[in-house]
């Protein structure tokens, strides 16, 4: 008998019909978010969930399935699973690196440039029909080329995002990250190492990019938002919690930096309603992953870890590779 699994999220028709090749699959076409009663309901006798960073799995629904083996999540981020508390009960925890690292930076560099050059402001500006003449101090904002580039966690995709301002648009590269990075990828790029206070005080754009996780939960609040320039832009593509968006939109509004790029949002689908009203914020719903090419991928790996789980394979991109042990 093949074993079930589940696939929590709507994904493309091609990989849940390859999943059906192998396992009995109960997925979800209509993409509804299942509360957490009604995702574990659906779990009883799964062996495996393919799921989004919507999904929670912790330690209580780990506990009331004990048959499942695998959770393999379609996003590189993993902060929805208690990886722990899977790892203690031997169940396996995948996610989706490298595939998305290059679109996704590209995603957080067009977002730094549009919250620095205020695009999305000075079109809206245009489209209510408010544009009557030119204006020499007209949505003028910081240059991006030639300015000093901040990154707060310098995984693949932080230097993803270094190198595009480094090689492309001259920018001098400082980052923060709790390891630093050998001297042979800080070279090429031109790349300094700085506490976090250097890094809030010296950037001309910040760009986030860091794990969420209990260290990492308001990593920029009011303290770390009053360091920064007034000039400054800030952008977030890493997970919703790791700015306080309370104190992000304050900050906006008294204009203590000049504004911030926003792909994920604490509580997200929600959005922090005093984030709605300010007009120097780019917002945008977390979308920094989402071209095709790249989601078929994200989509093709996880199926990959799921279906090398569940059949003595070897899954690509394990979390808790030790469960594998
Ligand atoms: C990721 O891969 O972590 C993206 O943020 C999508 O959840």
């Amino acid at each position: 008998m093949k074993p079930a699994v589940l696939v929590a999220r709507a994904v493309f028709p091609e990989t849940v019909a390859r999943l059906r090749t192998v396992f009995e699959v109960e997925d979800n076409p209509e993409d509804r978010i299942y509360s957490a009663e009604e995702l574990s309901r659906r779990l009883q006798g799964k062996a495996g969930a393919f799921l989004t960073a919507s999904e929670r799995i912790d330690a209580a629904m780990l506990d009331a399935h004990p048959q499942l083996r695998a959770v393999c999540n379609m996003a590189v981020g993993y902060n929805n699973v208690d990886v722990a508390a899977c790892t203690a009960r031997g169940v396996l925890v995948t996610n989706t690196p490298d595939v998305l690292t290059e679109t996704t930076a590209d995603f957080g560099f067009a977002l730094m440039m549009a919250t620095a050059r205020r695009i999305a402001e000075s079109e809206h500006f245009l489209r209510s029909g408010q544009w009557n003449k030119w204006a020499y101090d007209m949505f003028t904002g910081p240059d991006v080329h030639g300015a000093t580039l901040g990154i707060l966690g310098m995984g693949r995709i932080g230097q993803g995002v270094a190198h595009r301002g480094a090689l492309g648009f001259g920018m001098k590269v400082i980052y923060h990250n709790r390891s630093r990075l050998p001297a042979e990828q800080e070279a090429p790029i031109g790349a300094r190492w700085v506490d976090k206070a250097t890094l809030l005080r010296e950037a001309d754009h910040l760009v986030l990019v860091l794990p969420y996780s209990a260290a990492s939960h308001h990593a920029i609040g009011a303290a770390e938002l009053a360091l920064m320039k007034p000039t400054a832009t800030l952008t977030n593509i890493a997970r919703g919690g790791i700015v306080d968006d309370a104190a992000l939109a304050q900050a906006l509004r008294e204009r203590r930096i000049a504004a911030a790029g926003l792909d994920v949002f604490e509580g997200e689908p929600k959005v922090h309603p005093d984030l709605l009203t300010v007009p120097n914020v780019v917002l945008t719903p977390h979308i920094a992953s989402a071209s095709v090419a790249t989601r078929r991928a994200m989509a093709e790996l996880a199926a990959d870890n799921l279906i090398a789980a569940l059949t003595g394979g070897v899954p690509p991109t394990p979390v808790n590779a030790e469960v594998l042990r």
